[in-house]
């Protein structure tokens, strides 16, 4: 049920009825007060405004035909022009009702559209530092989101595969005479191409040795090519590692590299040439733009192609448009990239809109995100200055948790130990990300991400575990089909039936923005809203049986909604803790 499409449509409908002639689109928000309302109508002022008439005037006339008999039990008109929808709580309880037999939560059917996600895009030869975390962990729980809808999701690893960098590595492993590759690890390969950048700075010998084994590379010679693929193989073997212990979805098939477009470059380069849209400029190719990606009236030369012949970062970007409309037919292509790459995107699509290689209907959306910073406000690094590696917070997200749960229970077995460490760690340092607007920078801050109190992980997952102990003390199944209608008889029980009902709209917002942490703010007012709920209605001393098993349904809701949002960000619940 999505109750504020359904409220829409009832006002769309009493604004024919009540003679306006163009079928309007009211918006219908929920209520930020209790004193508001369930739901509050606000377009009526600009529309009043619009149709020269006055707001009251225009609110009074619609409500006159709006048929919402059985649904509200009150609707009010405030100044300067509001509607205010109170519902009637016999209705929210038969929706109640209606959902628990649904599946998905009785979210309701979406047009269904081919999304590419392109998220996580870590490079290769180096480890993945706190960079690539909120990439990550974003792009994860919008996939997840999108898919839950019965979106086509194809998640995109843009993975730095391709450049200069592999023609030095290669040059590298050669003048050093190492042979065992299959025994490298990530973070030597590093340290190696350190060296080998190094060299390449230092030593115009060595430069001109690894410009050859670029070229090489590019012209499909077998052994480069094979050395390169071993290369690319160390770094995703331990990234994947990184991603299942995260519990990222990402697997060694989503992994759409630079490389991928590499063969399309000399066609597309001629293609926007002819097109006259590239033009040579001192022996380099480029394309100028106008001023919509920098502020003044000058054009803007964007570098397609070198002296050398290679292609940049950014072409290989517009190729990946053109194949991501073309081959995979994109209907929407959002980029997790963060804010710094701004100005690289919007020429990138400026240069594969005029070319034409983006069809009218297709959506692009960079949905950046700020920075994490430590707890000085500056960028978040190590003591000595240098990038935290993910690895690196994992383990220390895992120990500060594990320190937590002993603290608490000193004899717990050591495998639960583990796990639950782990759920708790990880899921509270995910969550510590996705809670906040991405738009921003923010604060990493252990200490707050693993309270059980305030907007954090923790209160959500202790949430969960109190309605799975009242089922448990009642030797009830959690499954458990219940007969009889649901009977709202407290405020407390209609708060929180209102609130699970807004699942549904909760789940298409986020998928609309692409903001995550408009889940996480809805999970945890529902926690709230049960926490209140349960502390004033005591579900198992209820005497009344119909008023007993109504709470028993709210509360089976809530362990079934919670569970479910916690997953669609990618983070796992406990049964006990
Ligand atoms: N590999 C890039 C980096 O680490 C991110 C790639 C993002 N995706 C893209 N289509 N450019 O900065």
């Amino acid at each position: 049920m999505n109750i504020q499409n359904f409220l829409s449509q009832k006002i769309s409908q009493a604004m024919l009825l009540s003679g306006l002639s163009e079928n309007y689109r009211p918006q219908v928000c929920q209520s930020e007060q209790a004193k508001f309302g369930h739901y509050q109508v606000n377009s009526m002022m600009a529309l009043a405004k619009k149709l020269n008439l006055s707001p009251i005037k225009l609110a009074k006339q619609v409500l006159e035909k709006l048929d919402l008999h059985g649904i509200a039990k009150k609707v009010e008109i405030i100044s300067p022009g509001f509607l205010n929808i109170f519902l009637e709580p016999k209705w929210l309880a038969l929706q109640i009702d209606n959902i628990l037999e649904k599946n998905k939560l009785g979210v309701t059917p979406i047009k269904k559209q081919t999304i590419v996600v392109d998220y996580s895009s870590p490079n290769v030869a180096k480890e993945m530092h706190v960079g690539h975390l909120r990439s990550t962990i974003i792009g994860d729980a919008m996939v997840r989101t999108l898919e839950f809808l019965g979106h086509n999701v194809i998640r995109a690893n843009h993975i730095g595969d391709w450049g200069t960098q592999f023609g030095m590595l290669i040059a590298f492993l050669e003048e050093k005479k190492i042979k065992n590759y299959e025994n490298i690890t990530l973070n030597y390969l590093e340290i190696l191409y350190r060296k080998a950048k190094h060299a390449y700075d230092k030593d115009v010998k060595f430069a001109e040795r690894a410009r050859d084994y670029v070229v090489k590379l590019q012209n499909g010679d077998d052994y480069c090519r094979k050395l390169w693929k071993q290369l690319v193989h160390i770094t995703m073997k331990q990234n994947q590692i990184l991603y299942d212990r995260m519990n990222i979805t990402l697997t060694s098939n989503n992994i759409m590299g630079e490389s991928l477009y590499q063969n399309m470059m000399p066609d597309m380069v001629s293609d926007l040439r002819s097109k006259k849209l590239a033009v040579q400029s001192q022996d380099a190719v480029v394309v100028f733009l106008n001023a919509e990606c920098n502020k003044s009236s000058e054009l803007t030369g964007v570098i397609i192609q070198k002296k050398d012949g290679a292609y940049l970062y950014t072409t290989t970007d517009v190729a990946c448009v053109k194949y991501r409309c073309e081959t995979l037919h994109a209907d929407r292509i959002l980029y997790y990239i963060d804010s710094r790459q701004k100005q690289h995107l919007a020429q990138v699509w400026q240069i594969a809109h005029k070319a034409g290689y983006v069809p009218e209907n297709v959506q692009l959306e960079h949905h950046m995100f700020g920075m994490m910073l430590g707890k000085d406000g500056k960028p978040f690094k190590t003591r000595t200055g240098n990038t935290i590696k993910l690895s690196d917070l994992l383990d220390e997200a895992i120990n500060r948790a594990t320190r937590l749960v002993l603290d608490k229970n000193p004899d717990i077995p050591k495998q639960k130990l583990k796990t639950i460490a782990e759920i708790i760690g990880i899921g509270s340092m995910k969550y510590a990300d996705l809670a906040k607007n991405r738009t921003t920078n923010y604060i990493f801050d252990w200490d707050n991400m693993l309270s059980l109190k305030g907007n954090t992980a923790l209160y959500i997952q202790y949430a969960y575990t109190r309605v799975l102990s009242i089922f448990r003390k009642a030797n009830i199944d959690l499954k458990k089909r219940f007969n009889g209608s649901t009977y709202l008889s407290s405020n407390h029980s209609v708060e929180l039936a209102l609130n699970l009902l807004q699942f549904d709209e909760t789940v298409k917002k986020v998928a609309h923005d692409g903001m995550p942490h408009i889940m996480c703010a809805y999970l945890y007012a529902l926690s709230s809203k049960f926490s209140q709920f349960y502390e004033t209605c005591q579900i198992l001393e209820e005497k009344d049986k119909k008023i007993k098993q109504s709470y028993l349904k709210l509360a089976q809701l809530t362990a079934k909604t919670l569970k479910q949002g916690l997953t669609l960000l990618g983070i796992k619940t406990l049964d006990h803790m």
